[in-house]
């Protein structure tokens, strides 16, 4: 019998409105000083206000962050821990996508136990306690409201993640109503990420579990069912909402299993030529899946058995092609690019970009399979043009 843990968020609230709406936070015990961190782009469109003003209802004072960037630098999160220090705050709630999560996770440790960020890159480097932290995604990709993980950018432009259990939240509030307005651009960059956080957690080498595996298969279920429909159809709750699960599921199952290749390849594409990281993971899924096809046909199949229902593949290999070719049309069909030149990215570029994907020596060894410096070029050039 095959030994594991599986670690989760204590509450997640699934309601369509529920950010919104006092009785969400009196729930969850909220109370004193609330320290809410998000980005200028959801204030800009009200998402912030609502939010903001649930939380007042309940009785709670607001202190509003709302300076966090795409890809947040270090520096961001020193600046939004200086300004709230003093403030006596009692709960941390992370309102956006993953960059406002993440920078949630790491000011609600660092403001009750202080070190400098640096020191906390990798895994198990996070020291102390954190305060009560509430997540609530305004997209559906990241899964980073289920996840151990925060990503941030240090001063010399490397992403570096930083892993601890202190990283993984009190509470989850996914509130379909807040993804409706995202562009489709986002909504088909996220969505992918989702894809991948779930294809990548039933292939992983490491931490693979039949908990994992099941919200794995559940997420692209919901992920693959819906995410042509929320493109064509924005406003479509239903969908919006399965893409809201979907994501969080994908984002357990990677959180208790692994992510590997896909996303040690899609690093040096963020950091090299600022691509979203939804379209980084995007454009090298395909040549990945197909390197790790003769190793990983057979949990291959099992996911195109579970999506591709009415297939009529009659064996592994045969079903676990047909997946790698129904993603291979769904990527540019949701108007993802899955050609590097598209991103202005050139032959000469690949050793650097070969270099970068070998610096995440911890996600490639998580793999399937293990990729060798010639692997990792094949599998760039085979996209390039
Ligand atoms: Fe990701």
């Amino acid at each position: 019998m095959q030994a594991f843990q599986f670690k989760t968020p204590g509450t997640t609230i699934f309601k369509a409105g529920s950010a919104a709406n006092s009785d969400t936070y009196r729930s969850l015990g909220i109370h004193g000083n609330v320290l809410l961190v998000s980005d200028p782009t959801l204030t800009k469109i009200g998402i912030v206000e609502k939010v903001r003003q649930a939380i007042t209802e309940c009785g709670s004072s607001v202190i509003l962050f709302d300076q966090v960037e795409p890809e947040p630098k270090v520096s961001t999160v020193r600046k939004l821990v200086e300004y709230a220090s003093s403030k006596m705050v009692s709960h941390v709630v992370g309102l956006g996508g993953g960059s406002p999560m993440d920078v949630a996770k790491i000011a609600a440790l660092m403001i009750t136990s202080p070190q400098a960020v640096e020191s906390m890159y990798g895994v198990g480097n996070a020291r102390g306690t954190r305060l009560p932290l509430v997540l609530i995604p305004t997209t559906a990709g990241t899964g980073s409201e289920g996840t151990p993980v925060a990503v941030v950018t240090g001063d010399d432009g490397e992403k570096s993640p930083i892993v601890g259990p202190q990283f993984i939240c009190d509470s989850v509030i996914l509130d379909a109503e807040l993804t409706l307005g995202l562009p489709p651009g986002v909504t088909a960059a996220t969505g992918a990420d989702a894809m991948v956080h779930a294809i990548e957690a039933y292939t992983s080498a490491v931490r693979k579990n039949p908990v994992s595996d099941r919200l794995a298969i559940q997420a692209l279920q919901l992920l693959h069912g819906n995410i042509t429909r929320v493109m064509e159809h924005g406003e479509d709750l239903e969908a919006r909402g399965n893409m809201l699960l979907g994501s969080m599921m994908a984002g357990l199952a990677f959180a208790n299993a692994s992510v590997g290749a896909v996303h040690a390849l899609a690093y040096p594409l963020g950091t090299q030529f600022h691509l979203s990281h939804g379209e980084s993971n995007a454009v090298v899924l395909v040549p990945l899946m197909r390197f790790n096809l003769p190793v990983a046909t057979t949990l291959y199949a099992e996911i195109s058995r579970a999506i591709l229902t009415g297939s009529d593949a009659q064996n592994d290999a045969a079903a676990a092609t047909q997946l790698i070719d129904e993603l291979a049309q769904l990527i540019p069909g949701i108007g993802l690019r899955d050609r590097l030149s598209q991103y202005g990215i050139d032959e000469k570029d690949l050793d650097s970009l070969t270099e970068g994907a070998l610096n995440q020596d911890r996600l490639l060894s998580y793999n399937i399979r293990p990729m060798r410096r010639e692997d990792i070029r094949s599998a760039f050039y085979s996209v390039l043009n």
